[in-house]
């Protein structure tokens, strides 16, 4: 099994690549100079040279508020580089898995959304990522839209690196406390994609039921606030010297271009149901990766 991930130095991407494989199986990264997913011969090449069985598509534009101002530039990548890869691998006949987003969603349904939970968009990045959804589904129906959320770990920029390091920096920090939603550490989402690339895997002849959209994220949810805090306890606990007071603000009291939604909570429980897999909650998340970024590994 050779799988090719997209988006090399990205934060999902580089906890791809540690995952432990089976043997004989064998998974190659490729960058934005490599293999920039915009540009169609350049896929070409790309999966000519690498011959993989399936593709994971971690590259993205994931800049919420730039995205409302180079909106062309988000829709060329989430949009249109995901139709090229799902063309890709229709022509090579291999199943793609599209990672996607609960910002597909409005937050005004006031439970957590499932995969038939009609998506509504509220700002550019969400709009050019249903985009690319709807392209990907059309195109080629051997692929997986997996929407996550939240996304966070020692990888990369995310929201949990930011916290630690402001914290180290200031003695306030204001913390939306008013957005919910389901967070999700990228350690944990890298396992669960190679555990279903391995029962896609075993399980040729049923594959059918490997399609479509599901959702993917930590157990359990938070607001920015509950996650903000829980990251110092642990740092605290760690022995790191983060001194900052964590602060519940409304998201009024903050000057953001892109309009959020509320409570973006997912649903996962058709990966359950279909391929028998659960990420771990999010507070498991945050400590394995607070524990990482306060001391490296050589
Ligand atoms: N981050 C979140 O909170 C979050 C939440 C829900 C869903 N998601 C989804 O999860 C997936 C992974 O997100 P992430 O946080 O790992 O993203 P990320 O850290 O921002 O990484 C995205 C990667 O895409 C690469 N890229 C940019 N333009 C490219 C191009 N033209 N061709 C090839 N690669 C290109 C970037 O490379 P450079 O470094 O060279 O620019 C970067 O390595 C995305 O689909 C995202 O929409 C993320």
């Amino acid at each position: 099994m050779r799988i090719l991930v997209t988006g090399r130095s990205g934060q999902l991407a580089r906890a791809l690549v540690e995952v432990p494989l089976p043997s004989g199986w064998r998974m190659v990264a490729l960058g934005r100079r490599e293999m920039d997913v915009t540009m169609p011969d350049r896929i070409r090449g790309g999966m000519e040279r690498i011959g993989p069985d399936i593709v994971v598509n971690t590259a993205a534009w994931t800049d919420v508020e730039r995205a409302e101002e180079e909106r062309e530039e988000a829709l060329a990548l989430n949009r249109d580089g995901a139709a090229y890869l799902a063309e890709a691998c229709k022509r090579r006949g291999i199943p793609l898995i599209h990672i996607s987003t609960d910002y597909v969603f409005d937050g005004r349904k006031g439970a957590a959304y499932v995969e038939d939970d009609r998506p509504h968009p509220l700002n550019v990045y969400g709009h050019s990522k249903l985009a690319g959804e709807q392209a990907v589904m059309a195109i080629w129906e051997r692929s997986i839209v997996l929407r996550t959320a939240w996304l966070f770990g020692p990888y990369g920029r995310n929201f949990l690196r930011r916290i630690l390091k402001l914290a180290q920096e200031r003695k306030m920090l204001p913390v939306v406390a008013d957005q919910r939603g389901s967070p999700t550490c990228a350690l944990h989402l890298a396992e669960v994609i190679v555990e279903m690339i391995r029962r896609m895997a075993e399980e040729r002849a049923a594959s059918r039921r490997f399609q479509g959209i599901f959702h993917a994220a930590g157990g359990g949810d938070a607001s920015w606030h509950d996650l903000a805090v829980e990251v110092l306890r642990v740092a605290r606990r760690l022995g790191m010297s983060v001194t900052a007071q964590v602060v519940p603000v409304r998201t009024e009291e903050r000057s953001a271009r892109a309009v959020r939604p509320a409570d973006s909570r997912l649903d996962s429980s058709r990966l359950q149901e279909v391929f028998g897999l659960r990420l771990p909650c999010w507070r498991e998340g945050v400590s394995i990766s607070v524990q990482r970024v306060s001391r490296p590994e050589k």
